[in-house]
């Protein structure tokens, strides 16, 4: 089963809206296998970011993910790569559709709300740098056969 991972940014956390998102990953049917509140340091922040190195807004970036608290996720289920992008919506908030996390609260490029892996691969990856193998916790959900 894929798994991806979905940091809730400090905007998020801030503007006391991590309850309105998680609920929308739950209720699509994605299974809750990590979930963590994170002060992300600088080098945590470099490490997941370092894709963007060198962009102009990466500097900026860094400054927003390291500015307050960040609740960190792993979600798991089928296609979870592909339906928390689409529960996301676009990067700029301005253009996100509504139903979307960022489509519904955000207009701003930067303060997005959200990230979410962008590739299975990607997911392995970022969820190695976000949790600790035994922070992970697999278990059978009883709803399986009406979600799956
Ligand atoms: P994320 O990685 O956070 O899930 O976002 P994304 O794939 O939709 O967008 P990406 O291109 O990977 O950019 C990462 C984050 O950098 C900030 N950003 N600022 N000022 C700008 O032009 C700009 N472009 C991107 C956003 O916070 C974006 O989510
Ligand atoms: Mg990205």
């Amino acid at each position: 089963m894929q798994r991806t991972l979905i940091l809730l940014k400090p905007d998020a956390v801030q503007r006391r809206l991590v309850g309105d998102i998680i609920g929308r990953f739950e209720r699509k049917g994605l299974r809750l296998v990590g979930l963590k509140l994170v002060s992300a340091s600088r080098e945590l922040a470099e490490s997941h970011y370092a894709v963007h190195k060198g962009k102009p807004f990466y500097e900026s970036l860094l400054s927003f993910l390291t500015s307050g608290p960040t609740v960190a996720l792993v979600w798991e289920g089928r296609e979870a790569v592909t339906v928390g992008r689409n529960l996301m919506g676009v990067t700029d908030g301005a253009k996100a559709p509504p139903g979307t996390v960022r489509g519904d609260f955000a207009i701003s490029v930067q303060n997005n709300l959200v990230h979410g892996s962008d590739s299975a691969e990607n997911a392995a990856l970022e969820i190695a740098l976000w949790f600790k193998n035994e922070e992970l916790v697999t278990f059978t959900a009883t709803d399986a056969n009406w979600i799956g």
